[in-house]
């Protein structure tokens, strides 16, 4: 990433704000299993190869599970002229995510809090699913309608995407991230 004072604010986050991230955390577990809001990140290097995998140029780069924002940042490095936004349930990260945007003065980025079941994905979005810690029979369903519906979408996932009809359509690859050296990963594109 070239923004490398961005970069390592963002990796900052988790050693000074530990306290404020966990107390959302438990606020949110009262109504969702704590596991869905567990942290972590996925490195740079890992988020390009799996982009760069997809042959075409998306119209947005949405990210579901944004967390702080990490990939829509390395995407803003990488295209600042294609929009991207982030959505997550978790408040702070949020919070703290916009305050990097501002404090950079980043254009064509937005982190909001929002839930993956009422976002509106378009025809043209490439779909970031940070969706390892969701829950599994719903994240499937939604990934599944989401592809059945929309025929000029694209997808990177780290759980398999299982969709009848398109498998073939879907590579694996196996990218370090912040908690193994071998995620697999699953990178949907409908040529
Ligand atoms: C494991 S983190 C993502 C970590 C990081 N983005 C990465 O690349 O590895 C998953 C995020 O999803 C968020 N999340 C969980 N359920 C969600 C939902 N239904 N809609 C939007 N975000 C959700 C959590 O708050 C958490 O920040």
């Amino acid at each position: 990433m070239q923004n490398t004072s961005l970069l390592k604010e963002l990796e900052l986050y988790i050693d000074n704000f530990k306290y404020e991230d966990k107390k959302i955390s438990i606020e949110l577990s009262k109504n969702l299993d704590k596991d869905v809001f567990i942290y972590g990140s996925t490195p740079y290097d890992t988020a390009k190869k799996l982009i760069t995998s997809i042959s075409k140029k998306p119209k947005r780069f949405v990210v579901v599970g944004s967390s702080i924002g990490w990939v829509n940042f390395y995407w803003n490095d990488m295209y600042p002229d294609i929009p991207t936004i982030g959505l997550d349930l978790h408040s702070f990260r949020v919070e703290y995510g916009n305050k990097l945007k501002d404090k950079y003065n980043l254009k064509n980025i937005e982190l909001v809090v929002e839930d993956l079941y009422n976002f509106e994905f378009r025809e043209g979005d490439m779909i970031w699913m940070s969706n390892l810690c969701f829950e599994h029979d719903s994240v499937e369903d939604i990934m599944s309608d989401i592809i059945h519906t929309h025929s000029d979408i694209s997808m990177i996932s780290y759980r398999p995407i299982r969709c009848m009809g398109f498998r073939e359509k879907v590579k694996m690859f196996k990218l370090q991230v912040s908690w193994t050296e071998k995620q697999p990963f699953f990178v949907y594109e409908n040529l």
